[in-house]
């Protein structure tokens, strides 16, 4: 029906008749000639009726906002003093000849360029936010970069391999969405966390290199990052180690980032261990784009009067941080108390502070709250090691480490922010050596951090039960601008060490065996040593594209709590289909009908 799309237009296209189609995006009266803005999906192209043409020029008075249309017309160069360098078709302008309306419309909910429309409205008519240009560009480049991942991994022997939808839980730290079984009354299926389990069998299978692009279920809380229902790059390969995955697969973001954004991201991606992230930045994904880091006071105040401060310098899970904020003085009271308000959401007690106005006039140049508590050559050695220069502040964090790095990684990221200190685009960083294990005070044992399949980084089973909380895992993480892209591991892949970590984390053999006996099985049966990652498309999508939610980069994506306003889903089942699936509704559960 159409010669060319609306946004590829330009200057080569002139005196060329086109027809097009697409959507009126705005029509405009202009002393008896007609604009009319033509959008598709490539963009808008502007056409005009003048009254020469009456039949036409009477069509194109009619059409509104949103209706579908088809015209033909002849470009021109826009007349002088009109082109819009703002716009790549503001060059050219297309003659209408004709123009036939291939379907009208009801007037939108919302104005297509109305920044403030609520996300309920929004999502309720999907499809006409969706023809909104930036998510137009989304999707596009959404498109894009999961072409380059196939062809990428095509190209070095990847298999796509599908994995089951219904199937058993996947233990990565979620509630599972879970679907009654008709044939197996009382049974349910899970639907994937992940396909670890799977991609793991896929290896014992002898099928070497896997990956597939594929849709994820959490029961989570959700976040701007997050989605009940996502999408995983997910990868693994046999008989690599660690350093040829991470190798192989920061050369795979390289081409990601070269192809479809045309940005040429570092030779080699830097590394860095878990505990130097925590130390320096409080944050096991730091934006390293961040100049702030945070400096360990804790040995300078253990023996302090201030037991704010010398208390948690003196435990064993304590610690006592400062942040160094260049030009930081200038922070008014009101922006201190929004900080301290801010750090309290992680728990923190407080935000002492100092001010440093004249590192030459000893204490006298200084300012804070707590000034009054600390020795001089503490003040000294602290104004020594943040290399505070006059005009700049230092906040401080203590209590149990947690605390503090929660709190302050927070505040540095924050702070970062409102003071527009980001150094450069990108900033990728792999994060390894993670802890294999963390202890759940609330429940009294140890759980995975990443999970219960993720190997160890010493294989003495011994030395593991004598001390877990030291024991470090072959797991890593990408990041990229303080964002987890992805993450993985080498996997265990004997069945003793296997059996060993899941008593360690309270699974017993026969919960084990009820859980993953097939995986057990399996390992007994010939599996190589394999390991591999999982990307998190959707935020991979995001930050190429700079979207502030995930929810830019699906097309049909749910809501905060994890519903669809389009489709109104989840919904009520009948009572016959109840009936069938041997399903009794609790009466404080029936949904309001
Ligand atoms: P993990 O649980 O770290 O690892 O998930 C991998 C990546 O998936 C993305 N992600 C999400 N994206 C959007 N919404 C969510 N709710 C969500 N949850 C996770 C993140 C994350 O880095 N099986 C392991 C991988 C492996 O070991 O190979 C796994 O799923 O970007
Ligand atoms: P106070 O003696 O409670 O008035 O506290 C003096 C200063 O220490 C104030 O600026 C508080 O914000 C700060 N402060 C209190 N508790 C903590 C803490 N756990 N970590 C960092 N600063 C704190």
């Amino acid at each position: 029906m159409r010669s060319h799309y609306c946004g590829e237009l330009s200057g080569k296209h002139i005196d060329q008749e086109v027809e097009l189609c697409g959507w009126v995006h705005r029509r405009r009266d202009h002393g008896g000639v007609i604009f009319i803005d033509l959008r598709d999906r490539a963009g808008i192209a502007q056409i005009v009726f003048d009254p020469d043409r009456a039949e036409s020029f009477q069509t194109a008075d009619s059409v509104r906002n949103e209706y579908v249309i088809k015209i033909t017309g002849k470009v021109r160069q826009r007349p002088e003093g009109t082109i819009n360098k703002d716009m790549p078709t503001g060059e050219i302008e297309i003659l209408g000849h004709t123009i036939e309306i291939l379907n009208k419309a009801k007037t939108p909910p919302f104005q297509l360029d109305d920044d403030h429309v609520h996300d309920d409205v929004k999502l309720r008519y999907r499809y006409v936010d969706l023809r909104r240009p930036v998510m137009q560009r989304n999707l596009q480049m959404r498109s894009k970069v999961v072409k380059h991942m196939r062809d990428y991994l095509d190209s070095r022997g990847f298999l796509d391999i599908e994995t089951p939808m219904l199937t058993k839980a996947t233990p990565e730290g979620a509630r599972d969405y879970l679907v009654p079984s008709r044939t197996h009354p009382g049974n349910f299926f899970a639907l994937p966390q992940s396909p670890q389990l799977f991609k793991q069998l896929l290896m014992m299978s002898g099928m070497d290199r896997y990956y597939q692009i594929v849709r994820c279920f959490r029961d989570e809380d959700l976040r701007a990052d997050r989605q009940p229902e996502f999408t995983q790059l997910d990868i693994e390969v046999s008989f690599m180690d660690e350093a040829d995955i991470t190798n192989l697969m920061e050369d795979m973001v390289r081409h990601l980032f070269k192809e479809s954004l045309g940005v040429a991201l570092p030779e080699e991606f830097p590394r860095m261990t878990y505990a130097e992230a925590m130390y320096r930045f409080g944050s096991d994904r730091p934006d390293l784009r961040n100049p702030l880091e945070l400096v360990d006071v804790s040995d300078l105040m253990a023996t302090v009067e201030f037991k704010v401060f010398s208390a948690p310098a003196k435990m064993d899970d304590g610690r006592v941080a400062a942040l160094h904020v260049p030009n930081g003085s200038k922070l008014s009271r009101k922006e201190i108390d929004d900080y301290t308000n801010y750090v309290s959401q992680f728990g923190a007690k407080g935000l002492a502070y100092i001010k440093v106005n004249d590192t030459a006039a000893g204490k006298e140049g200084l300012q804070s709250p707590i000034l009054k508590f600390l020795p001089d050559e503490v003040v000294a050695e602290i104004l020594s090691r943040t290399a505070a220069e006059n005009g700049d502040l230092i906040f401080f964090g203590a209590d149990k480490t947690r605390v503090v790095n929660d709190a302050l990684g927070a505040l540095r990221n924050r702070v970062a922010q409102d003071l527009d200190l980001l150094n450069g685009e990108w900033a990728p960083l792999w994060v390894i050596d993670f802890p294999m294990f963390e202890y759940n005070e609330d429940e009294k044992r140890w759980e995975s951090l990443h999970h219960p399949f993720t190997s160890p980084n010493i294989t003495d089973i011994d030395a593991i039960k004598a001390n877990p909380g030291k024991t470090l895992s072959r797991a890593y993480d990408l990041v990229m601008n303080g964002t987890e892209l992805g993450g993985g591991s080498i996997r265990i892949h004997d069945a003793e060490l296997q059996s060993a970590v899941l008593e360690l984390l309270g699974i017993g053999d026969e919960e084990a065996q009820e859980k993953f006996g097939f995986l057990l099985d399996a390992l007994t049966y010939g599996c190589p040593p394999h390991g591999g990652i999982a990307f998190g498309l959707d935020r991979v999508v995001m930050l190429m594209v700079g979207a502030e939610s995930i929810r830019d980069v699906i097309a049909f994506p749910k809501t905060q709590s994890a519903s669809c306003l389009l489709t109104s889903a989840p919904a009520a089942a009948g009572a016959r289909q109840l009936r069938e699936l041997g399903i009794k509704l609790a009466k404080s559960n029936k949904p309001d009908q």
